[in-house]
């Protein structure tokens, strides 16, 4: 089981996707503007980030609480704690590597997707932060089985996906996504190292990604192109 899963991304011209070196654009207010009025376009109530996208919404990180060992085999369950969330920030993390104060991201449920290489004291840590976690594999997430266990917990029928560049192209690489909705800025980015709309972690593969079928164009205000696509 899976939600259907939509990339969405602002990006230049040259598929890279950090705003920051964008300066004042000629149309959008913002590009975080942009981004958030298009995304809320389509209604959808969940959100799924990689690690560095979500290290700018969580808290700075702090000294956890031992654990007795005693607690451990009830701590390294799946944790649902919120049964009734309608709206989902969701993070893969498989080092633990977030922080948390709250349970939620702008009143979205904070759910997180672990490795088992998280310590039983960062679990503690979530359950007392009222955070959701799901364990999706031995080193690294397995994102098939995280999906499985969102829609079944959650009944989550759709999902956003948005960003990184290395989760994107995770997501991608395991043929997950079911379409991209792209929006590109009149900027020419150039930096080699600049992370891109699909960074898929590894070696390069022998041959693309995927193939898309054009869904839809628009133009909107300043030179701004939205183009969504269908994963074939
Ligand atoms: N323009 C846009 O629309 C847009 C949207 C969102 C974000 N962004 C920008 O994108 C930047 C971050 O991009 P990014 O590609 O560096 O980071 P990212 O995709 O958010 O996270 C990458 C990290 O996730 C972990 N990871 C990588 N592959 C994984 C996998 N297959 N399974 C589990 N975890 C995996 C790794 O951390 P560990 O090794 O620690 O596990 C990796 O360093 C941010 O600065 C943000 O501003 C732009």
């Amino acid at each position: 089981m899976k939600p259907y899963l939509v990339c969405h991304m602002v990006t230049t011209i040259d598929g890279r996707i950090m705003p920051a070196r964008w300066g004042t654009l000629p149309g959008p207010k913002s590009a975080a503007n942009l981004f958030e009025t298009t995304a809320a376009s389509y209604g959808i109530g969940a959100w799924i980030v990689g690690t560095t996208t979500m290290l700018q919404f969580c808290a700075k990180p702090f000294k956890l609480k031992p654990v007795s060992a005693g607690a451990r085999s009830a701590l390294r369950r799946d944790h649902i704690a919120k049964p009734d969330a309608k709206r989902f920030a969701i993070g893969v993390d498989r080092r633990g590597r977030t922080f948390w104060r709250s349970d939620e991201v702008d009143g979205d449920h904070v759910v997180l997707l672990l490795s088992d290489r998280v310590s039983d004291a960062y679990l503690a840590h979530l359950r007392a932060a009222g955070v959701s976690y799901f364990l999706c594999g031995k080193t690294d997430v397995n994102l098939r089985v995280a999906l499985d266990k969102l829609s079944r917990a959650f009944r989550l029928k759709k999902a956003m996906v948005q960003g990184g560049g290395a989760m994107n192209g995770s997501f991608l690489n395991e043929g997950l996504l079911d379409e991209i909705s792209h929006l590109i800025v009149p900027v020419a980015d150039g930096g080699r190292d600049i992370q891109t709309l699909f960074d898929i972690p590894g070696r390069a593969p022998k041959k693309s990604a995927a193939k898309l079928r054009v869904i839809s164009h628009r133009m909107l205000g300043g030179g701004v192109s939205w183009t969504k696509y269908r994963v074939m």
